[in-house]
């Protein structure tokens, strides 16, 4: 679908990019306790600071503005804030593709019903596992026939849906088996998202990241399913960046296509930015989201190519990838305007090979279709952890 900018939008200084896409994370209140989840290791202690329905509107009337025209909304888990309903309705008014990314807890065919007249274009359900102790052990609840039932709910009353099953060492292996599952459910399509490293995911990266068989083997089950299923539904395999030899262009490039608002009113240029020490972060209760987007000097720390430092202020391939992501940049390197060490032109590159490597030595032991257990437990994405890592650092810095 094509949705064009709004006639009144504003103008803006030449050259300057426009803002796609909007990312509302609603809220970091989330049922699920998912060990590799984006959301910051430090999570709110209550919901008090999380924008109003009032402000979220605002805050899209804005974006669009701006000329976006995607809006997502996302958390922790978005339908845990009973104003949804009411967003996609005025986000879709507003001229928003809207999509929804939800674990489908808070799903009922109701509310289905509702976000449908309220004009939801598509809806993202995600899996912890092609089984339901699978999915158990790694969402931290029992919430796999539930998702069942509201995957093929969706499907029934035509929203268009794609799924989302989140790799890593412990179900790379069940590709085949929840492509298998997807298919027979009637999915669109289907995004095999192996796991990010950052935040919750970056804390338990050890016991996550997969081996490089396993990626391979991985693979080979998606596409020998692409040529031999016969089945309509896209996949889409995204691998780690840790095995490339050249990092992902973050984001589309920092400041160019995202804006990400977080539950309190950050305005962002990648959901993890927050972890870049030194940055003012502006928050849309006090400033507008043109001046954030066009002034604000976070938005424009990493846009474009003059903050870049040697190797990639003089390679000619640094717009292709823009010199990867500034989080990972700054987590694995400690500085976040270097190359971003997955690229082999790094003179950090072995960062990134001695985490592989082990990862490698790890997963040699254990059969690559087998789950297993990890050798040291996963950090759980919940208040209660998130609140003793608090402290950790508390302790660590005073
Ligand atoms: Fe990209 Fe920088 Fe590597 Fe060149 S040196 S390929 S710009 S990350
Ligand atoms: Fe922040 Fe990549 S996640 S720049």
């Amino acid at each position: 679908m094509t949705v064009k900018p709004p006639a009144d939008k504003v103008s803006t200084p030449e050259r300057a990019p426009v803002p796609l896409w909007l990312l509302a994370e609603l809220t970091y209140a989330c049922p699920l306790q998912c060990p590799y989840c984006s959301n910051p290791l430090e999570l709110p202690k209550s919901r008090n600071s999380e924008l109003t329905t009032e402000q979220w509107l605002d805050v899209m009337q804005q974006a669009r503005k701006l000329g976006a025209v995607q809006l997502g909304f996302s958390g922790g888990e978005p339908l845990v804030r009973p104003d949804v309903e009411l967003l996609v309705q005025e986000g879709s008014k507003m001229g928003f593709y809207c999509n929804l990314i939800t674990s489908a807890l808070g799903l009922t065919n109701e509310r289905i019903t509702a976000l449908k007249n309220a004009g939801l274009n598509h809806l993202q359900i995600s899996f912890q596992g092609s089984d339901q102790e699978t999915n158990a052990r790694f969402g931290g609840s029992d919430s796999f026939v539930h998702k069942l039932a509201m995957t093929k709910e969706v499907i029934r009353q035509g929203i268009p849906l794609g799924l989302n099953f989140v790799l890593h060492r412990h179900n790379i292996h069940q590709v085949a088996d929840f492509l298998a599952l997807a298919d027979s459910l009637g999915a669109e399509f289907v995004e095999l998202a192996n796991t990010q490293y950052y935040a919750w995911a970056m804390h338990n990266r050890e016991q996550l990241l997969p081996s490089r068989q396993q990626l391979q083997d991985a693979e080979a089950a998606t596409n020998k399913f692409r040529d031999t299923s016969g089945s309509r539904m896209k996949v889409f395999f995204v691998a780690p960046d840790y095995y490339d030899d050249r990092p992902k262009k973050c984001s589309n490039g920092w400041g160019t296509t995202f804006i990400t608002v977080t539950p309190d009113g950050d305005a962002l240029p990648c959901q993890s930015a927050r972890i870049i020490p030194g940055l003012e972060f502006p928050n849309i209760r006090t400033q507008t989201l043109r001046d954030i987007w066009l002034d604000s000097t976070l938005f424009q720390r990493f846009r474009g190519t003059a903050w870049m430092q040697e190797p990639c202020a003089s390679c000619p391939e640094k717009l292709i990838d823009l010199g990867g992501c500034r989080c990972q940049a700054f987590m694995l390197t400690g500085d976040a305007a270097s190359t971003d060490p997955v690229c082999s032109l790094s003179p950090l590159h072995h960062v990134v090979t001695e985490i592989t490597d082990a990862a490698n030595a790890q997963a040699s032991s254990q059969p690559s279709t087998q789950s297993s257990t990890p050798a040291q437990p996963l950090l759980f994405r919940n208040t209660s952890n998130s609140r003793k890592l608090s402290a950790k650092k508390e302790t660590s810095t005073s």
